[in-house]
């Protein structure tokens, strides 16, 4: 009885002690759950558990416990069985803010359960509490002390922290060779009761430099301008970009695949083609060639942080160079200033003619004579007699002005409307260049643009649509691209960031119309891939070290060195300037002759007029030499 006693006495007490003990562990684990929480502005927690029959009641205890104590700190959670924990995390998956998610381990079995829900889990995106309990077996505190494998699944950018049986040190845990799991502490308890554990608030990129020379697959879109292989290494703006990345990052370069095209979507299929097309079926680790972000191509892979931007342009082939279109010489003036002009030429020679009328001479060759001096006023010559009188003078001096005025406004206005008013490009707007339809379109096979018009609704872009090259003759490269523009009668649509690359295999004078579309470019990875994030922050340092200054200097403004093919000026171009020239020299020519003609008439009626005189005199002097004679005579 005594005994009976005694043992009922222990056994209260020890219970009394494992639920004190079980208390203290559940405020500890809570702590550390909160304080992980904190530190890693997660969104929420998920208790995990096994469904272990044997020690259900005792894990559900525990875990309301905790679940408890955290929601009197306002930290949401929840606590689900490993069967229903996928589909709880694919509920959580694409959230601002990731969850925190804490499992518990105590046999070894819970551990290869867990190690096939890891197998299609995606490890990089929540942030892992892994506890080891305290009571745990000892295979499972000696896996935890020293992970064989890489059971759990994890990438290079999982975030797992590990708690190991009785050790007041948490470590990270992560993988950079597919079959390792690597450990560094990252955290530690510090004082007691209450402690708090400390954490190494160093950044995540900091800590995972190296990929211990991980061979990474690269693809890039075929012929590109951008990456280049010369004398076995890669060259060009992405080609140094790679290169950079791998000393870096310290992973190695498996051979870059080249693929036709950086990919388009056939809506038939759901599939993608080009560049975009092997990363998103995962047969490559990184794209790298300009990229243009696209709404459609975002949902099938993931963009680095953009690298850089700018306006979509159509590029057209520049207009013979000296080809000055016929109503260039008349749009100078508005048509109302041709009217004043003109009627002041008229005009001015009859008012002329009215003032200074003498009676006695020829009206028509007054006309014509003031006539003749308006017209050399007009055409900036000077008088061959100025008149002496004052009404006259004043006159004449306002013609030469209003002369000089108007001849230097049109020079001015001329210049300015064949120099600025680019009458070189054959059109100013995209509306121009689809309703003169005489031009194709083409745009580089696969790119961002020929989505654009293919899957669009708008009439506009349809209308353009209807222009474009048929697919399969698209140019598959920039170089073919300008080529096409300077040979043929086709504008070609393309980037000005990208054009920027061609400045030296240009072989004629292009001009470009702004289409109004800015496009971002970056490079590519799979979805969630495990490296994005480590390769942005490298992009980021890149632009705060100069790397990419530096390199944006040597491939994108380089100076004009190729001999441009300047186009041959045809007698087309030169017709209204030779027609001009032409019809100077026969009106000079008709006007010659009229006042030729106008002298011998001249000539011959003053000769007329003195034959006249002298018959006259002669008569006269008959009768007065007969009269002296007479008188003579007479006398
Ligand atoms: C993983 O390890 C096994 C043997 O330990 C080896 O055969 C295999 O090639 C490794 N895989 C990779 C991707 O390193
Ligand atoms: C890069 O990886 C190799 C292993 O392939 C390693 O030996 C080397 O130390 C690493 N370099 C750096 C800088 O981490």
């Amino acid at each position: 009885m005594n005994l009976f006693v005694f043992l009922l006495y222990i056994s209260i007490v020890m219970s009394t002690v494992n639920f004190l003990k079980a208390k203290k562990r559940v405020t500890y684990y809570g702590s550390l759950i909160k304080d992980i929480y904190e530190e890693y502005r997660t969104g929420g927690i998920i208790i995990a558990m096994p469904d272990n029959t044997r020690t259900r009641f005792a894990r559900l205890t525990r875990a309301y416990e905790i679940s408890r104590s955290l929601s009197r700190d306002e930290i949401p959670s929840i606590a689900v069985k490993f069967e229903t924990f996928k589909e709880r995390l694919a509920s959580y998956t694409d959230r601002i803010f990731r969850p925190l998610v804490v499992i518990g381990f105590y046999k070894m079995v819970e551990v290869y359960t867990f190690q096939q829900i890891a197998k299609d889990l995606i490890m990089g995106y929540p942030v892992w509490l892994i506890i080891f309990a305290e009571n745990a077996d000892a295979d499972v505190c000696e896996y935890c002390r020293n992970p064989h494998g890489n059971l759990f699944n994890l990438k290079f950018d999982s975030e797992v922290l590990v708690l190991c049986c009785d050790s007041g040190i948490i470590n990270e845990w992560w993988s950079t060779t597919v079959n390792r799991t690597e450990r560094k502490e990252i955290g530690r308890w510090i004082g007691e009761d209450p402690g708090r554990y400390w954490f190494n608030h160093g950044s995540i990129y900091g800590r995972r430099k190296s990929l211990e020379g991980r061979e990474l697959r690269v693809t890039a879109a075929k012929g590109s301008a951008y990456i280049w292989k010369e004398n076995g290494k890669y060259t060009g703006f992405f080609g140094e970009i790679l290169n950079e990345l791998s000393t870096t990052m310290n992973f190695t370069i498996s051979e870059v695949t080249p693929t036709d095209g950086f990919g388009s979507l056939n809506p038939e299929t759901s599939e993608w083609s080009g560049v975009i097309g092997r990363i998103h079926r995962n047969e490559a680790d990184i794209g790298v060639s300009p990229m243009a972000m696209t709404h459609s191509r975002l949902n099938a892979v993931d963009f680095t942080i953009p690298m850089f931007s700018g306006k979509s342009r159509l590029y057209v082939r520049k207009l013979d160079g000296a080809r000055v279109q016929w109503q260039a010489y008349f749009k100078a003036f508005a048509v109302d200033v041709w009217m004043v002009v003109i009627g002041l030429i008229l005009i001015m020679p009859l008012f002329l003619t009215l003032i200074r009328y003498r009676r006695g001479n020829h009206l028509l060759s007054q006309v014509m004579e003031h006539y003749s001096n308006v017209w050399g006023i007009y055409c900036q010559q000077g008088l061959s007699r100025f008149p002496d009188e004052i009404s006259l003078r004043i006159v004449y001096l306002s013609i030469f002005i209003s002369a000089v005025v108007s001849a230097s406004v049109y020079s001015a206005s001329l210049v300015s409307f064949l120099t600025v008013f680019s009458s070189y490009s054959p059109f100013n707007t995209m509306e121009e260049f689809a309703s003169d339809g005489t031009y194709g379109l083409v745009v580089l096979k696969n790119s961002a643009q020929y989505d654009m018009y293919k899957n669009s609704k708008d009439a506009f872009r349809k209308r353009m649509m209807s222009l474009m090259a048929p697919e399969e003759s698209l140019p598959s490269s920039l170089a073919e691209g300008f080529r096409r523009v300077c040979q043929e009668r086709v504008a070609f649509e393309t980037n000005e960031a990208i054009r920027k690359t061609m400045a030296h295999s240009i072989f004629c004078e292009i001009t470009a119309i702004d289409t109004k579309t800015i496009e971002t470019f970056g490079m590519i990875t799979p979805r969630r891939s495990e490296y994005l994030e480590f390769i942005n922050y490298r992009i980021r340092q890149f632009e705060l070290n100069g790397v990419f200054r530096r390199l944006k200097n040597k491939y994108f403004t380089k100076p004009r060195e190729n001999k441009i093919d300047y186009p041959k000026v045809h007698v087309e171009g030169v017709k209204p300037i030779l027609l001009t020239l032409a019809s100077g020299f026969l009106i000079t020519l008709i006007i010659f002759i009229i006042e030729l003609l106008f002298s011998w008439i001249q000539n011959k009626l003053q000769r007329r007029e003195k034959q006249r005189v002298i018959q006259q005199q002669t008569k006269y002097f008959r009768f007065s030499h007969r009269a002296k004679s007479e008188i003579y005579f007479i006398l």
